[in-house]
């Protein structure tokens, strides 16, 4: 299958998304789906856009969106996984670490996964088989291969108290690593695991449209994905540990995977 077609509509529509939230940037109103968890008008504006842009072109295709959006394929098995803006705490507050991600599966598999982050004009695309790119260039994930030189990032839920047992994960890995940080944007973080900036991220309150398309492009450009127990990557579960692909995957699993003491 030629997935060109597909993946260029994926970048018209990212970058339309991108747009609508620097358009909207600064005269929102926020609100709270549930303590902590935020949402703008420029959520749903930049998913109407994006979903607007892929329908005119491909109106038998299925839609995830995060912004209520749920819709099965008429025809062929394609479903596009769509978050609008991904960071949106970051957004809200003025902090410049957030994303547009479109992801297309085939059949259940990702053909297409595109992040957009408009404050930098950075376009990360993969396709299967055919490697990631950061606007114009091939990414590669990095060659740190020791915890102890490596810089990570950890995405907890948003509210959670001091006894959650991903606090306790996250104070595993802290005095092992070289730097443990927790940036506001799983798909952002993918993406930099992808091109070398990050060496590992896990999380493990993860939904399908926050890893959609970042878990294309960090397989694509050679890092390695499972849940944080080392069982295979899959989308629908929410558990995920993504890195370079090297001995670091393994340390950080003997960290995660334990169990959590009550
Ligand atoms: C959130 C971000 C955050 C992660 C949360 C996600 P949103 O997405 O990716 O990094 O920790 O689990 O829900 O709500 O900003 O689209
Ligand atoms: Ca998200
Ligand atoms: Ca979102």
């Amino acid at each position: 299958m030629h997935a060109a077609p597909y993946r260029n509509v994926a970048i018209e529509a990212a970058r339309a998304g991108g747009e609508v939230l620097q358009q909207w940037s600064r005269r929102f109103t926020v609100k709270e789906k549930s303590p902590a968890n935020l949402v703008t008008e420029a959520d749903f504006a930049s998913q109407e856009t994006i979903v607007g842009i892929i329908r005119s072109r491909f109106p038998d295709h299925g839609f995830l969106g995060e912004e209520e959006l749920d819709r099965d394929p008429v025809t062929e098995p394609f479903r596009w996984v769509i978050d609008p803006l991904d960071g949106t705490g970051n957004y809200v507050h003025g902090f410049p670490y957030f994303a547009v991600s479109i992801g297309l599966e085939y059949a259940g598999e990702m053909l297409v996964g595109v992040i957009f982050d408009p404050t930098r004009d950075e376009m990360f695309v993969a396709t299967k088989r055919h490697g990631a790119w950061l606007n114009e260039s091939p990414i590669r994930p990095s060659s740190v291969d020791a915890l102890d030189k490596a810089f990570v990032v950890a995405s907890l839920p948003s509210a959670i108290d001091a006894s959650h047992p991903s606090v306790e994960r996250m104070l595993r890995v802290l005095p092992r690593a070289q730097s443990v940080q927790r940036t506001g944007s799983a798909a952002l973080n993918l993406a930099y695991v992808a091109c070398g900036r990050i060496d590992a991220f896990w999380s493990t309150s993860l939904k399908p449209w926050d890893v959609a398309a970042g878990s294309l492009i960090v397989t694509e450009a050679g890092g390695a994905l499972t849940t944080t127990g080392g069982a295979p990557f899959d989308a629908a579960v929410p558990d995920l540990l993504a890195s370079n692909g090297s001995s670091i995957h393994d340390e950080l699993i003997a960290l995660l995977k334990s169990p959590i003491r009550s």
